[in-house]
């Protein structure tokens, strides 16, 4: 493994991709047949459509913690799918007499190779490339054979147990080049923000016996903004090998070194590269390699608690990220890469963990390029086997090859700035060895490791030898600002994993990130993860409805948009492809849907991460902050928004980092200040709002409301439900949400279930009139937390305009057994035909009380549908949060509209909450022609107790009395 990067001009590359002759053994002992398949590479066969001639039917199976398989480390099952993978090439004459190298990206897990029948090596990190030395094997000017045989399951499996599909293939590109016999090994920079520049470059050569010839010599050269700046060998170098040279396979040194005046320093905010061209000449001083990268001249340093990226303590504002693709299950191209950096740029991250081993290298030139931070991960997660493995010494030489291979090809990105591990795999001698190889190849980078920073009770306080960053997973507020106040922390605390996205999630994160910017010791974390790891399937049979083979890479563009599949489609997650065992849905944790269209968790840490901040000062002026560590504001435009409708200008002033000034209003006092941020491009950047004086329209406009009407009696059907134009079904009383991931796997829907808050029994107690209004008195039985008491008053109003409408005041009072329930509200579903929702509250996006940091409130419309969020497993979605009014309209049908008597939790969907808790996938929902429509009193937090904590006590529904209205009148 080296970090040398050929230009083509230089080393020509014979690019392998593409079709090849392909079988799937049953195991790697079983005979080939006599004739081949074809398949593409890079690819995986556990998705891809080819002649399976051995019957093995290998599709992909996702697991948790637990392996596919019985079998103890380090042995593997007799079932064993192996695909052997063959092509021919013709290779260039003039490659004759050069060196030349197979390069294969990735293959997991055990890779062996032969070029023209001969053995040429094995490899067995999934996640990293294997290069073979194919010079004695290989016939220039003649036509060449290659095969790979990659064997899916071997001892490696087991620190390969990442919590994600099991797929078996080629993953990552395949190449031959040829290099000069004297060659450069390996290039090593070290480049730190003051421009002080070293370049350590290791020479091989292969030709003459392995003896080095003398008078080689190497040179540099660094594109600076005032012209190439030539960099000198700090010693005689040519000398200094002769004298050391010695047969076979020598390894030469030379150092370039240079001190760059001016230089610009990297930093994610501002990923200022330059290219650097190191030489390797013949002694008659022609040209003999070559190696090109852009660098960045950046520090990092730990000072005490605080980890410094160029002097300066950065937040690390993170997501963990898988290479995964819904269609070809782990290949990646670069531009899937660029994809996903530039939307993680456009939503406020600006670090990526790359969970859970080195990701395609093409990643990393994107990182540097585009500015993230990045936390460069081994490919060792031993998660069942963990305690046995990290002391295991027949599994030490697997720990330190990967990470010091992960190491030695990723050592000169600029955006790397801390080393990890591995995940989930104990702590253990193992790791101690890598790390003490680590120490001493880069002094220049800390590591971090999770396994690492807990002593037996779980504390974070004991000294380290693993790791240099605090990175527990999944900490709760309380736990890490109780630890930063505690005067025992000793390290910077970056949590590695936080804030689960699945489905309906990350509750609480602006609590997270208050109490991040406002606590010494506390600098941020990954939020997990970015993708919902879900592979598009085929539903195939009469009915379109039997699960299918993985739709695979050849797949049509136009079998999914905006999150949702076509008909035909689904998501698939664990289980689905018939995968035993398996963990279900929990890899559909991301903050992304499997096509990458953001779930509204996006928004939210878009908001989160605003690099400009209002705040109202004790005068009332508004004070704008650049939030951010380099930038001044000059990328950014803003203008204030108007409640009206419309837009005034908003000037941000000139501010350094840290800095703030105020700035004068719009014109139009208003109860709101939005600040729309955008980039230049356009692009939103932020919507920082403040209130400047209570919003009046809280409250119920009984002031529309003249008086009581008592043209006639309201009228109740038997039951005592109302009977309105509007509904299709009656307000009644709601105390249940379809469970969301959060809900179903933190175990709180089970405890709602055994409540029977699902299928409560109204039953009505009275109904009294007087003075022309109506008092219903309901009960709802639970099925062993006791009664709830609920009452409905309803009174007629008749407005200045004629209109006639209703108020409905509603109680609803809790016995002590409830202690947690997911909300208390109104339910009523519509006539069919209201299709539009205008409403005045948080949005456009959807929110809930413990994530609505994203959308301003303010006046939005949608479509009844696009209200919807379609998480892979259906669930509660579609909430707006702090609603004060909203209108249904529809063509042709009578709308109404709707005023709340305090910002209430509202949906508005085609979906009852039954319908959404009855569907196991998005696909089987049919949806109604009716609105369904919630309007709570209270509505429980999302929290992200799937993996983490729960939501925070002041977003918990308890037991009690609760009172809200509204009214209605027609639209
Ligand atoms: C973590 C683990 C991740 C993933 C996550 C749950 O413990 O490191 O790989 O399993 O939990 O989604
Ligand atoms: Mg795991």
């Amino acid at each position: 493994m080296h970090a040398v990067i050929r230009p083509d001009t230089v080393s020509p590359a014979l690019p392998l991709d593409g079709s090849w002759r392909f079988q799937l053994l049953p195991a790697p002992e079983a005979p080939l047949a006599g004739r081949w398949a074809e398949i593409d590479v890079p690819g995986c066969w556990t998705v891809q459509d080819f002649d399976d001639i051995h019957g093995v039917n290998d599709l992909p199976q996702y697991t948790n913690i637990q392996m596919p398989w019985p079998e103890l480390p380090p042995r593997v099952p007799a079932a064993n799918p192996t695909g052997v993978f063959e092509r021919d090439l013709d290779l260039p004459a003039e490659w004759a007499g050069r060196r030349i190298v197979l390069h294969i990206g990735a293959a997991e897990s055990v890779l062996t190779a032969t070029f023209n029948g001969t053995p040429v090596g094995i490899g067995k990190d999934s996640h990293l490339a294997g290069e073979f030395d194919v010079t004695d094997a290989a016939r220039p000017g003649e036509r060449n054979t290659v095969r790979l045989t990659v064997v899916k399951w071997s001892d490696a499996t087991f620190i390969e147990d990442q919590d994600q599909w099991w797929h078996g293939g080629i993953t990552r590109p395949v190449r031959l080049y040829a290099t000069n016999p004297l060659h450069l090994a390996d290039v090593q920079i070290t480049a730190d923000a003051s421009g002080g520049l070293s370049v350590a470059l290791s020479v091989r050569t292969t030709a003459d016996g392995g003896i080095l010839p003398s008078g080689w010599t190497v040179s540099g050269v660094l594109e600076t903004a005032s012209g190439p700046l030539e960099i000198a060998a700090d010693q005689d170098f040519a000398d200094a090998c002769t004298a050391s040279g010695r047969v076979s396979d020598f390894l030469g040194e030379a150092r370039l070194n240079a001190a760059v005046p001016a230089v610009q320093p990297w930093s994610a905010e501002i990923p200022a590269l330059y290219d650097l061209t190191v030489r390797l000449h013949h002694p008659d001083g022609t040209l003999a390699d070559e190696s090109r990268q852009r660098i960045g001249f950046r520090d990092v340093k730990i000072a005490g608690t605080d980890l410094l990226v160029n002097g300066v303590r950065v937040y690390i504002r993170g997501v963990n990220r898988h290479d995964f693709h819904p269609l070809t299950g782990r290949v990646v191209t670069p531009d899937d890469l660029r994809a996903d950096l530039n939307l993680l740029k456009a939503y406020g991250f600006n670090a990526v963990r790359t969970s859970h081993y080195p990701p395609d290298p093409a990643l990393l030139g994107l990182t540097d390029e585009l500015g993230f931070y990045v936390v460069d991960e081994a490919d060792i997660e031993s998660h069942e086997h963990a305690h046995e493995i990290a002391d295991d010494p027949r599994y030490l030489a697997a720990f330190t090859d990967r990470v010091s291979r992960m190491a030695l090809r990723d050592k000169n990105h600029p955006s790397i700035i801390i080393w990890s591990l591995g995940n989930e795999s104990d702590y253990g001698a193992n790791h101690d060895a890598a790390a003490g190889w680590l120490r001493r190849y880069d002094p220049t980078r800390p590591i971090q490791y999770e396994g690492a920073i807990k002593d037996d009770e779980g504390h974070w306080d004991k000294p380290q030898t693993a790791s240099d960053i605090l990175c527990p997973m999944y900490a709760s507020i309380e736990a890490i600002t109780a630890h930063a106040r505690s005067g025992r922390q000793t390290m910077p605390l970056i949590q590695c994993e936080y804030s689960h996205a699945m489905g309906n999630s990350n509750g609480t994160l602006a609590e997270y990130w208050q109490a991040i910017e406002s606590t010494p010791g506390l600098q941020g974390g990954f939020i997990w993860e970015f993708w919902d790891h879900g592979i598009l399937q085929r539903l195939d049979g009469k009915d379109g409805k039997a699960p299918g083979r993985p739709a695979g890479p050849a797949a049509d563009p136009a079998a999914y948009a905006d999150g949702v599949t076509a008909p035909g489609y689904r998501w698939a997650y664990g289980g689905d492809f018939g995968d035993t065992p398996n963990d279900g849905n929990f890899c559909a944790d991301g903050v992304v849907f499997p096509d990458r269209t953001p779930k509204p968790a996006m928004a939210e840490h878009r908001e989160l991460a605003a690099p400009v901040r209002l705040e109202l000062t004790p005068e009332g002026e508004v004070r704008v902050t650049n939030h951010q560590h380099f930038r001044d504001l000059s990328w950014l435009t803003a203008q204030w928004r108007l409640e009206a409708g419309g837009t005034a200008p908003a000037d941000l002033p000139d501010l350094a980092p840290g800095a703030s000034a105020v700035i004068p209003l719009p014109p139009v006092a208003e109860a709101l200040a939005t600040l729309r941020v955008t980039s230049a491009d356009g692009t939103l950047v932020c919507t920082p709002q403040l209130t400047l004086r209570p919003d009046d329209r809280d409250l119920l406009t009984r002031a529309d409301a003249v008086g009581i009407s008592s043209v006639s009696p309201i009228p109740l059907d038997d039951d005592g439900l109302l009977v309105h134009p509007l509904f299709a079904s009656a307000p009644t009383l709601s105390v249940w949400r379809a469970p969301t991931d959060n809900d179903r796997w933190g175990g709180i829907a089970e405890r709602w279930q055994a409540q029977g808050l699902d299928a409560v029994q109204r039953k009505l107690v009275s109904v009294e009139r007087r003075a022309g209004r109506v008092a219903v008195l309901a009960e709802y039985t639970t099925d062993c937390a006791g009664t709830i008491r609920h009452e409905q008053v309803i009174t007629p109003l008749v407005r200045a305009d004629g209109l006639s409408g209703l108020l409905i005041e509603e109680t609803a009072v809790l016995p002590d057994a409830l202690t947690d329930v997911p909300r208390v509200g109104t339910v009523f579903e519509t006539v069919p035909g209201l299709t539009t929702l205008d409403w005045y509250g948080h949005g456009p996006g959807e929110t809930y009380p413990d994530r609505r940091a994203s959308d301003p409130v303010g006046h939005h419309r949608s479509s009844v549908d696009a209200l919807f969020t379609p998480y892979l497993r259906p669930q509660e979605s579609g909430g707006r949060n702090a609603v004060r009014h909203f209108a249904l309209a529809g063509p042709g049908v009578a709308g109404a509209t709707i005023h709340l008597d305090a910002p209430r939790q509202v949906s508005v969907t085609r979906y009852r909450a039954a319908d959404l808790a009855a569907a196991a996938h998005h696909d089987e929902l049919v949806p109604r022609a009716a609105c369904v429509v919630h309007l709570d009193a209270a509505h429980r937090g999302l929290g992200t107790a799937s993996c983490g904590p729960d939501t925070l006590p002041r977003y918990l529904i308890g037991p009690g009395t609760y009172h809200w209205s509204w009214t209605l009148f027609p639209a």
